[in-house]
């Protein structure tokens, strides 16, 4: 049956990216397509006292200009800008008021014939402001950061930091070893290489056809409806390809608000396309400070962990992620205590970004861990060994499965661990010093309600659709595989359709939950085709089939067959043929499975090799080793590839990524690529990634999802390499080569 899954597929629209016949938001053209350039606020806090939009009006080419003075109605209230996946608060309304809640604020739009024009004639508009005085710096707000509730119930990481268990006051005051520390993470940026782009093309019929970079083309359609009062049906919203999103996607970006008002403005096609430094105003991983306090018996027991965070939101929205609670999920500890503050900036507001608070949360927790194995003198994968939870601490639920274990007894033995010598500064290579380390990756495995159409013709080619998106994750890829398999069809018989807002519902593609949901939901639907098709066959005159039951059959090679007699099929052809159609359409809806007696996560161990210029201090990530554990494995090319760019990116983490802001002005200082660094070539050497085996029953495919888990605990494994190498520990991200010298 399974052909296709579990095998190493190439994408099957990588020809289509590579040559250029993939097309992004800002590629789709109409004749008389207007471009709009967005000016934004060069102030932190106020409001626009005067605008003149007179000389930009003036100049050849320019159509108009749009500010909150001039532009069609908006809806006004909160509500109806609230997206599926809005905060709490009073979510910015682009171009709404003359309000400045942040510096890179959009205030105006340009439409002008070319983009060139509309981007000069950007520079001519007068804005005077009032100023007001504004704070943008985590540090100087931290007294006034405003505590978060507990969960009332601690199955929900979305609503506070779980409950305290036990006495971790006592507990820490008697332990025999205690750590205690503060971790620090920086702002930082999604920067995919896609800019945000919205193409809205103005129907004859006074539709709108939206073309917008999103994760979520439904999300977007439902919050475009209600922020511009449009109706569903003349609102069709279309993200077929995205060049990275990592969270940056999931919520509407303002470029969208401001094309659309255009577009209803001049009844025309517009396009916006923001700038490199304006994609540093649309949401970031928010800047946090953690306090974690461990307290163990000298035999490597945990038995109190404290985990406290104060982080980053804007003035407008409380953007909360819980990076508290992972160790609760990890380790074993009978008392433990959870708190969680949120600083209010005149900033936009966070958004998520890969493995939101897991990424972050984990790099202070395992570098925690790492720093009292250092005090036990324990090896860190025994004390993590020692200290092993069997079960959600939480919620008191057993794992539906965690295979932990085997990924740090795989990735120790690929990593070559045993050869390691504990003590700091002991291993060198000529002039480098050679650190080791490592730390443990946790996520979620979740599913969500989906929607899927299957359309079978008689030929035995099948179009599977879903309103889903591929983010370049490799999700066309995975549903061509699992249809393929599911109606027992070559790859190359099936067409995915997705990224189109008129399809059958789907969730945003986000959290590592999409690929588990659509081929869960594949699977379904693919079973309503085979009940259609085994009536049709049961129906031809002394059929093969014509006491098969629903359970006996199974389709394979264009055929619908006996399971236990190969020889009784009938073939998809002649079954249409016999109930006279030629295409056989299903769409069916799966729920989640309502198994929340068990905790549903995946998990990783990554080992990291440093090598640090003793003189110099410039570090290099040498060598990594990633074990996952995350349950069936459906393409073993695009997951390894998941992993590596996590990797990749938890080596940017660790030891490069920086969003730096001007206080006094509350301005982003390195808005582009040159000067907010990421990791090139040069940067990333020898990763190796495992899969290890880990059966899961909690949905028919054994699916657990991966986009998230790959970065989750890298950053906190070199940060103990550089320990290692270095004996230097480096608490706030990242670990630029100054901080091993003061
Ligand atoms: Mo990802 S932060 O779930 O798009």
């Amino acid at each position: 049956m399974a052909v296709y899954i579990g095998s190493a597929v190439s994408r099957i629209d990588g020809i289509a990216k590579v040559t250029g016949a993939a097309k992004y938001a800002a590629e789709f053209n109409v004749p008389g397509l207007l471009y709009g350039s967005v000016v934004t606020a060069t102030i932190a806090k106020g409001r626009i006292a005067r605008m003149d939009r007179g000389a930009a009006k003036r100049m050849k080419g320019v159509i108009d200009v749009l500010t909150h003075e001039h532009r069609p109605e908006m809806v006004d209230n909160d509500q109806a800008y609230k997206d599926f996946l809005a905060p709490d608060g009073s979510p910015f309304r682009p171009l709404y008021d003359e309000k400045i809640r942040f510096n890179g604020q959009p205030i105006a739009l340009v439409v002008a014939e070319t983009s060139e024009t509309a981007r000069i004639a950007a520079s001519l508009v007068w804005v005077e402001y009032e100023q007001e005085e504004h704070v943008t710096d985590l540090f100087n707000r931290r007294e006034a950061a405003i505590p978060i509730k507990p969960a009332a119930d601690s199955a929900d990481a979305s609503f506070g930091p779980p409950k305290t268990r036990g006495s971790p006051e006592q507990a820490l005051a008697a332990a025999g070893v205690r750590h205690e520390a503060e971790y620090y993470v920086p702002i930082e940026h999604h920067n995919p290489m896609e800019l945000f782009a919205t193409t809205v093309i103005y129907e004859a019929d006074g539709k709108l056809t939206v073309y917008d970079k999103t994760q979520g083309v439904q999300n977007v359609q439902g919050y475009l409806c209600g922020a511009l009062a449009l109706k569903p049906e003349d609102v069709r919203v279309m993200s077929p390809f995205m060049g990275g999103g990592f969270g940056s996607g999931l919520r509407p970006q303002y470029q969208l608000v401001l094309a659309a008002l255009a577009a209803l403005a001049l009844k025309r096609s517009v396009r916006v396309v923001v700038t490199r430094p304006q994609m540093y105003e649309l949401g970031y991983r928010p800047a946090m400070i953690q306090h974690i306090a461990l307290g163990a018996n000298a035999a490597g027991m945990l038995d109190v962990i404290t985990h406290d965070a104060i982080t980053v939101t804007s003035r407008y929205e409380g953007f909360y992620r819980q990076e508290t609670g992972w160790s609760g999920l990890l380790y074993r500890s009978a008392n433990a205590s959870y708190k969680h503050s949120l600083v209010h900036l005149d900033l936009p507001t966070p958004c998520d970004m890969r493995a939101p608070s897991a990424a972050t949360g984990v790099f202070a927790l395992e570098s925690a861990m790492d720093e009292l194995a250092v005090a036990l003198n324990l090896d860190p994968v025994e004390l993590r060994l020692r200290c092993y939870s069997d079960h959600d601490q939480h919620t008191g639920h057993p794992y539906s499965s965690k295979a932990l274990k085997e990924c740090y007894l795989q990735g120790a033995e690929a990593f070559g661990w045993a050869m390691r010598d504990s003590k700091p500064c002991s291993m060198r290579d000529g002039g480098d010093l050679i650190g080791w380390g490592m730390a443990t990756g946790i996520w979620e495995a979740l599913q969500f309600t989906i929607s899927v159409r299957i359309a079978l013709t008689a030929n035995g080619h099948a179009e599977v659709a879903c309103a889903t998106s591929d983010i370049g994750t490799g999700t066309y890829t995975i549903m061509a595989q699992v249809t393929a398999d599911m109606l027992g069809l070559p790859l190359d018989n099936i067409s995915v359709k997705i990224g189109d807002s008129s399809l059958p519902q789907s969730p945003v593609e986000g959290g590592s939950w999409i690929a588990t949901s659509v081929a869960n939901g594949i699977a379904t639907t693919a079973d309503a085709i085979r009940d259609d098709l085994l009536r049709l066959a049961r129906s031809i005159p002394n059929s093969p089939l014509a006491n098969a039951a629903r359970d006996d059959v199974v389709l394979v090679d264009g055929k619908l067959a006996s399971k236990r007699d190969p020889l009784l099929f009938v073939s998809i052809a002649d079954a249409m043929r016999q109930g006279g159609v030629d295409r056989i359409v299903q769409e069916k809806t799966t729920e989640p499975a309502q198994d929340h007696s068990r905790a549903h996560n995946t998990h990783s161990a990554v080992f990291a090799e440093v090598k640090v210029d003793e003189q110099l201090g410039v570090i290099r990530v040498t060598r990594v080793v990633s074990a996952v554990a995350a349950g069936r494995i459906l393409n073993t090319k695009t997951a390894t590839s998941q992993i590596l760019g996590g990797v990749v990116w938890g080596i940017g983490m660790a030891l490069q990524e920086e969003t730096l802001i001007d206080h006094r002005f509350g301005r982003i200082m390195n808005a582009n690529i040159a000067e907010y660094h990421v990791p090139v070539n040069a940067d990333v050497h020898d990763i190796k990634v495992i899969f290890v085996d880990e059966p899961d029953d909690s949905n028919r495919l054994g699916m657990k999802g991966l986009g998230e888990i790959g970065i989750v605990g890298v950053a906190a494994a070199i940060a103990n390499a550089v320990f290692h190498a270095t004996g230097k520990r480096v608490r706030d991200l990242p670990i630029a080569l100054d901080k091993l010298r003061r």
